[in-house]
């Protein structure tokens, strides 16, 4: 079964979806099969640029020989897209952030457990080469575990009619752009005991900046999130015998410089090539090549750590 190839069907043909498509021309052993969107106009010009065919219905797809579905809709619909897809028997890789909240995370999760299926975040960063070299590199040649990190982003082109300003789809700075950096808390310093927050809703009632802080068993974290501010989108992880600093965007990570006390200071370069999504999906059809129903880099629980600071933090400045 090792070269056995991974037939993929689309949910969703948006910004995320048409990159999803072009990593996947970069992913040996996989192909796209077939694409269904609201509108069929967006599906049509995705597989125009990518291949596969157009499904009618959201039926037509999930009845189609595919083995996995990638879910590339907006936040409020990636439980249900993700439930449906596993009970069609399709393993399913969903767009970030996973869904809307913890209870619907913890639904999707018991189904694919239920149904004996492989269900994943599309959280792109661990799956990049320098995230993993710094993983490697941190291991040999150690700065102390990381007892801080620190992160954040803020975007001021997100047009108005960007769905980042839409309550209902499950927009606001937290989800969008927080989901990153709840996430690099979560991964190097576990499950968030604590989380304290600030922030200002827009007038439509999505968070347009946020400033979060959590305690976790080990240590601390700072970040924040926003839409109508131009804040460095770099991140810094702090141990007792140095720092790293990934360079921005840190979530499309290429470059880091490890500082240690000693004075030595390391710089990473890993380039990234085509859309970068291709590593996550990579992965994803290594592990059901592999009938593993789970991924060891992005674990459930690492998914409900970053979606329950997600719920605190919105609930926070609701
Ligand atoms: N991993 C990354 O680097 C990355 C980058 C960007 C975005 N994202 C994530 O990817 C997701 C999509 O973002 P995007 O930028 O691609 O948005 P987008 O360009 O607006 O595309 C969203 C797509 O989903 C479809 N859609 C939305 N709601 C739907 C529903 N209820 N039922 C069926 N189809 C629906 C839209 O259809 P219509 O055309 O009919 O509206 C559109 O095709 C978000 O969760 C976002 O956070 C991830």
């Amino acid at each position: 079964m090792e070269d056995r190839v991974i037939r993929w069907g689309i949910i969703g043909a948006g910004g995320a979806a048409r990159r999803f498509a072009e990593g996947l021309r970069d992913v040996s052993g996989a192909t796209l099969c077939a694409v269904w969107s609201r509108r069929r106009e967006t599906s049509a010009s995705l597989v125009e640029l990518f291949g596969g065919n157009i499904s009618e219905s959201l039926n037509e797809l999930l009845a189609s020989e595919i083995d996995a579905v990638y879910v590339g809709t907006l936040p409020d619909s990636h439980a249900a897209y993700s439930i449906a897809a596993l009970q069609a028997g399709k393993h399913v890789l969903c767009e970030k952030p996973v869904t809307l909240d913890t209870e619907q995370l913890e639904q999707v999760i018991q189904t694919a457990r239920t149904l004996g299926l492989l269900f994943m975040e599309a959280m792109k960063p661990p799956f990049y080469p320098l995230y993993k070299r710094l993983r490697a590199h941190l291991a040999g040649d150690p700065m102390g575990e990381v007892r801080f990190v620190r992160a954040g982003y803020a975007t001021s082109n997100v047009p108005r009619e960007h769905p980042s300003w839409q309550l209902e789809t499950g927009g606001g700075s937290l989800m969008g752009i927080g989901v990153y950096q709840a996430f690099l808390a979560a991964d190097w310093l576990g499950e968030a005991q604590q989380v304290q927050t600030l922030g200002r809703l827009s007038t439509r009632g999505v968070d347009a900046f946020a400033m979060f802080q959590t305690q976790h068993r080990d240590g601390f974290a700072q970040m924040y999130s926003g839409l109508d501010l131009s804040g460095p989108g770099d991140a810094v992880l702090v141990g007792a015998d140095g720092h790293v600093t990934i360079a921005a965007p840190w979530w499309n990570p290429v470059r880091a410089t490890v500082s240690y006390a000693d004075g030595r200071v390391v710089l990473l370069d890993e380039p990234m090539s085509g859309s970068g999504f291709q590593y996550e999906t990579a992965h994803f059809c290594g592990l059901i090549r592999l009938g593993q129903l789970e991924s060891p880099v992005l674990p459930h629980a690492l998914s409900l750590a970053v979606m329950r600071i997600l719920d605190r933090a919105r609930t926070a400045i609701r």
